[in-house]
């Protein structure tokens, strides 16, 4: 920080007036000695703790590493607890609070005394909400990812958090899997604490945030439970003083560039397709502009270089074993941006050159990937004039050039009861179509794009269908499925109006998806249609449903978008 340039903390705590005292005075209850108060930085550690949130359960012990950094490194730390986004519990779904979280942890950020921040951070939405928020201040700002669980291992095999429930219903169908063996599952999955150990969307962001350049190099792959873990935590708390004193604020890393790097590294490890969402909310948090069809453009060319599930085989703490992040990164070369500055103040080149790879099974060479052009596809179409996305690798090749009958759904309800009907009218070649499930229709936009087969194909032995819907998938999830459809359904997008019956087309190369009938007949049941009531009439959920804005924007509520500019932070920033 240059020497004109005063703390952000002094405005509180520098005075010598009434203000002064008593912003110090209280404080001082848990005995800090004058020196506290006269010139050091002052780090919040933003803590998503909960015991609601299994995956962040640690991070109490986490943050007090952080603070032994901070400390040495003649900072002031000071930890605060915002929402906390249990990805396995809430309900209806954590998406719909991610926007709440980001106001918590931007307003607890601009209200108090902060010079600069730590982002403690895990399960799936507390890395996008404590960034999104974090961005709207800007303030030098480093994140901590939680780190993944260690492997899951169930009876001689390996089995990954977050993916092996997705075979359970096929497994109760097809095998003996009783509540006996679901029990003993369950621990095995879940034998070390930190998030998800596939590439879900807790790695996905971890790795997102590596990406961008918030966090140490090579921080991300680190399992939770690993001693180099705790080394990096202190190591960012000794940063995060750094940044201050070097004025390396959010909006200094957070540039095109490094948006751009975030989308390439997201193809080339497999990563969840709710980055897409996460991260064009963030960018427009920090006044960047990245667009849906960016994510076509600069990414879906990019080849796979990760073999991890869900796409792959292996898990966080193989990946790790492998060298890590820092691998891909070496090998991505030039298709990053190489001279771009991160939280340690150094470029990407400087920190990833001298990355090793113990394992081309698991990290591939850039020369010989697990599959080429493994990004994320971006689809429009009549039945998606804004856009929709589909995972090429997660989805089953024969399926990506297809047409079939759609057999609607107007409702997750609706799915549940009839999906495993023996009567319903569906066979491998239809198209299974979810509607209302997007931003303002479950509300929330869950994770429930890949709906389960009927039951009665899955005894037939069909693995995939495609799926359409205007919801999301979690990260830990696979199959042919078309998300994000936008306009949603609810606010009378055209997949409103698709009814059974109807013939749609998925053209994957050609990023296309496209309701087969007539323009005339659109406009004729579109002048039909007619929106469902409001979801809510009070609360939070009222206030989300009047302002957020649509999946191919990042689901953000209209008023959060950019930083906001308040009188209080401009005389205080
Ligand atoms: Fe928390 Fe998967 S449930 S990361």
């Amino acid at each position: 920080m240059s020497k004109e340039k005063k703390l952000r903390s002094q405005e509180w705590f520098g005075g010598d007036d009434k203000m002064g005292f008593v912003h110090r005075s209280w404080l001082r209850n848990q005995g800090y000695p004058d020196d506290y108060f006269e010139g050091k930085p002052v780090i919040g550690i933003c803590n998503t703790w909960s015991e609601l949130t299994p995956c962040n359960g640690h991070l109490g012990d986490v943050a007090e590493i952080v603070k032994r950094g901070i400390l040495e490194a003649g900072g002031f730390p000071l930890e605060f607890p915002v929402m906390s986004l249990g990805e396995t519990i809430m309900r209806p779904t954590t998406m719909l609070f991610r926007n709440l979280a980001s106001m918590d942890v931007e307003e607890s950020i601009r209200a108090n005394p902060l010079d600069g921040i730590v982002l403690l951070t895990g399960c799936d939405k507390t890395t996008p909400s404590t960034i999104m928020g974090a961005c709207s201040v800007n303030l030098p700002t480093i994140v901590v990812p939680g780190g993944p669980m260690l492997n899951g291992r169930f009876r001689g095999g390996t089995i990954g958090s977050g993916s092996f429930n997705w075979m359970i219903k096929e497994k109760q169908k097809t095998e003996e899997f009783d509540a006996e063996d679901m029990r003993e599952a369950e621990i095995c999955a879940a034998r070390s604490i930190g998030h998800c150990n596939t590439m879900g969307t807790a790695s996905t962001m971890a790795t997102m945030s590596e990406a961008l350049g918030l966090t140490l190099p090579g921080f991300s792959s680190i399992p939770a439970a690993d001693s180099r873990k705790k080394v990096m935590q202190q190591l960012s708390g000794r940063r995060i003083v750094e940044m201050v004193n070097e004025d390396l604020t959010l909006s200094k890393i957070l540039t095109r560039k490094a948006f751009e790097n975030a989308i390439v590294t997201n193809a080339a490890v497999g990563g969840s397709t709710n980055l897409i969402i996460h991260l064009i909310a963030i960018a427009r948090r920090i006044g960047v502009d990245i667009k849906l069809e960016d994510f076509d453009t600069i990414g879906s060319h990019i080849p796979l270089l990760v073999n991890l599930m869900p796409s792959g085989k292996y898990l966080m703490e193989d990946f790790f074993y492998a060298g890590g992040l820092p691998v891909v990164m070496k090998e991505l070369g030039d298709l990053l941006h190489q001279d771009i500055i991160t939280a340690n103040g150094k470029t990407f080149k400087e920190n990833y050159v001298k990355a090793k790879c113990y394992d081309n099974e698991v990290i591939a060479k850039i020369d010989k990937p697990l599959q080429e052009n493994a990004g994320i596809a971006v689809l429009k179409g009549n039945l998606c004039e804004n856009g929709s996305v589909i995972k090429p690798s997660a989805a089953t090749l024969k399926l990506m050039n297809h047409t079939g009958r759609a057999v609607v759904f107007e409702s997750m309800e609706d799915y549940h009861e009839r999906i495993d009907h023996p009567d319903l009218d569906i066979d491998e070649n239809c198209v299974i179509v979810l509607k209302g499930v997007g931003p303002k229709g479950y509300p929330g936009m869950p994770e429930v794009g890949n709906v389960d087969l009927p039951e009665k194909l899955i005894l037939k032995g069909v693995k995939d269908m495609i799926r359409i819907s205007d919801g999301r998938m979690s990260g830990t999830a696979y199959g042919t499925v078309v998300l994000h459809i936008s306009p949603e359904s609810t606010i009378g997008g055209t997949l409103a109006i698709v009814q059974n019956g109807d013939m749609i087309t998925l053209d994957v190369e050609n990023r296309l998806l496209q309701l087969n009938i007539s323009d005339e007949e659109i406009t004729k049941r579109k002048s039909e249609w007619q929106a469902p009531e409001p979801m809510a009439t009070r609360g939070y959920v009222r206030i989300y449903l009047d302002h957020v804005e649509g999946a191919d924007v990042g689901a953000d509520l209209d008023v959060l978008v950019g930083g906001s500019g308040s009188k209080v932070d401009r005389d205080l920033h």
